[in-house]
């Protein structure tokens, strides 16, 4: 062990997209074994949006699956599903009192969020950064492998931290953020400006499960441009930008050495090997994922051992902070 505590969660709040599997699941198998890793899925996140009760189920097993899938041993990092270890909600309930209301109607996600459900703009969806902060902190994370997209969570959580440990003294590690090299941030192949969503089922988003012809198709219909020259430029060409950073994060290569291999090539040619390589990354975790989601007895004990692994550490935590914070001690 590095001595290092890694932490990250998904949402089974949708289908996951490739920007889920780049961004985030693919590398997650890098950090478990040398590190004390955790792999969350965070369903009490998820509900701060309208859920069918029948398919948060389906979308939880299917989180499980994907990270099982993507090379993460269950004997060699600890995988559960945020629901059934409390501390979390009890931690987000303290971090609540530590967070701002000015901070949290900063944060971009709440921002978006709020104006794609307008009917529904309830407190928890408000409140959302600080439970994302209690996963963090609960378990002395010190780092938090995540797309680009959580930075400002990541942020509010180091904040929260540290006012916290300023007021009782050293309680919580302040944790940090780390990026993968390519495709942070996997845009969506139709508006290359926009994140590819999830949450938004269109021809601009790859989502895992989907068959390759159809995900060939969303590739060779990618938006780029009109200066017909394939360069590394994403104010000017987004579009090309994108394509070149998944073929990059698929390939295990930065940017600048992906566009190495398409000088006096065209769109066609970059569109025809970003679909192949895409297609040949996804195969074996998709068949994966397949063979999973045919045992959920299987995945139920996953869960529970993962859950039990979680509880005892977190409770632990929960407890010195209940106990910095003056509430009496709990008998039992
Ligand atoms: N907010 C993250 C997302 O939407 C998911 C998440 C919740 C998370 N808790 C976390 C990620 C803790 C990392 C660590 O992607």
């Amino acid at each position: 062990m590095s001595g290092k505590t890694v932490f990250s969660g998904i949402q089974p709040s949708g289908e996951l997209s490739l920007g889920n599997y780049l961004g985030a699941l693919k590398r997650f198998k890098d950090f478990q074994g040398a590190n004390d890793s955790l792999f969350c899925v965070v369903d009490l996140h998820a509900i701060t949006v309208r859920q069918d009760p029948a398919q948060l189920r389906q979308r939880t097993y299917s989180g499980v699956a994907w990270y099982l899938a993507s090379g993460l041993d269950p004997a060699q990092c600890t995988l559960f599903a945020q629901s059934h270890v409390s501390a979390h909600a009890e931690l987000a309930w303290i971090l609540n009192t530590f967070t701002q209301m000015g901070e949290l109607e900063r944060m971009t996600q709440f921002k978006d969020k709020a104006a794609r459900h307008k009917h529904n703009i309830n407190a928890g969806l408000f409140a959302y950064p600080a439970l994302m902060a209690a996963d963090i902190l609960l378990y002395d994370t010190h780092e938090v492998p995540v797309g680009d997209d959580q930075k400002q969570h990541i942020e509010l959580a180091r904040d929260v931290a540290e006012r916290f440990n300023g007021i009782y003294g050293p309680t919580f590690v302040v944790p940090k953020m780390v990026a993968p090299k390519a495709a942070a941030r996997v845009m969506d192949l139709q508006d290359p400006t926009s994140k590819m969503s999830k949450s938004v089922d269109s021809l601009g988003t790859v989502f895992l499960h989907e068959d390759e012809k159809t995900i060939s198709k969303k590739i060779m219909k990618a938006v780029t441009d009109n200066e017909g020259m394939i360069r590394l430029d994403k104010d000017k060409q987004p579009g090309v930008y994108n394509l070149l950073a998944i073929y990059a994060a698929c390939h295990d290569q930065t940017p600048e050495e992906a566009l190495a291999q398409f000088t006096g090539k065209g769109y066609g040619d970059l569109k025809k090997a970003v679909a192949e390589a895409v297609v040949t990354v996804l195969a074996p975790v998709q068949a994966r994922h397949k063979e999973l989601m045919a045992d959920t007895a299987q995945l139920d004990a996953v869960l529970a051992a993962g859950a039990a692994k979680a509880r005892a550490r977190a409770n632990k935590k929960l407890a010195e902070v209940y106990a910095k914070i003056g509430f009496t001690p709990r008998q039992g």
